[in-house]
């Protein structure tokens, strides 16, 4: 695992950034695998800037998303799919058709789970995946004790994840979805290239566990330590327990 420590969250996305165009040169079809929240704003910014400048072309990209709240209507603004598509699609002008995502509404979303698993294998699976982190070390919604092996499924949340992303629900935790599908972990380390990103004071104790404590589910980022390319980009306020 290689870890950077970078002064700012705006380097730490100009820092990525720059890895996927530098991977978009070399294979303009790669398949990037996206996450939400707000770490990852920067990295969005600064690839935008890049294709908006000519210096990246994304015209064959593709984008596939990490995890998805089970029950939120697809258009719903905090649908992680709607969200992606706002923060990442459109500015980068990608179309939903060269979108993956596993299906939050299906009836079945244990087959829309393994479906999804099956799309990201047949898309030749993810070249680069970015990734924040929980406060409590999770990835995408794995969330402590989380099998390192598993695969899509659906999960519920812990109640700190919930109160943690209320802020995007009028602060209203009530509105916050109890389930979710997430790329499982052992997904997520099928990635070519795994990027970690995260920034902030609130990150620190959570990245000083995935970096140098025990490999362990009870973090599911320390899972990172077992991938053989796995980059962890930190601010120096997320590397302060370092
Ligand atoms: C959610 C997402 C994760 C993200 C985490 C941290 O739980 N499922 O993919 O890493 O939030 O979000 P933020 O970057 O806003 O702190």
């Amino acid at each position: 695992m290689e870890v950077v420590i970078v002064p700012d969250a705006k380097a730490g996305g100009e820092l990525i950034a720059e890895a996927m165009a530098k991977l978009l040169g070399r294979k303009p079809d790669a398949v990037l695998g996206v996450a939400t929240g707000s770490t990852p704003l920067p990295v969005y910014e600064a690839l935008t800037a890049k294709v908006r400048s000519g210096a990246v072309d994304v015209s064959r990209a593709r984008i596939a998303q990490l995890d998805e709240y089970v029950g939120l209507p697809a258009a719903h603004p905090e649908s992680y799919r709607s969200v992606l598509r706002r923060e990442v699609l459109e500015p980068l002008g990608i179309g939903m058709d060269a979108f993956l995502g596993p299906d939050g509404e299906a009836a079945d979303v244990r087959a829309a789970c393994e479906a999804y698993d099956r799309a990201l294998a047949a898309a030749g699976g993810v070249d680069l995946q970015l990734l924040g982190i929980g406060t409590d070390g999770h990835i995408g919604f794995n969330e402590p004790c989380s099998s390192l092996a598993s695969r899509t499924r659906i999960k519920t949340l812990t109640e700190q994840t919930r109160v943690d992303n209320a802020r995007f629900f009028d602060g209203d935790v009530e509105q916050v979805p109890h389930h979710v599908i997430t790329q499982g972990i052992g997904t997520i380390l099928e990635a070519r290239h795994l990027v970690l990103l995260a920034t902030g004071e609130g990150k620190a104790d959570a990245v000083a566990a995935t970096v140098e404590g025990p490999v362990a589910a009870v973090c599911p980022a320390s899972a990172l330590q077992l991938h053989p390319h796995a980059t962890v980009v930190v601010d120096e306020a997320a590397a302060s327990k370092l």
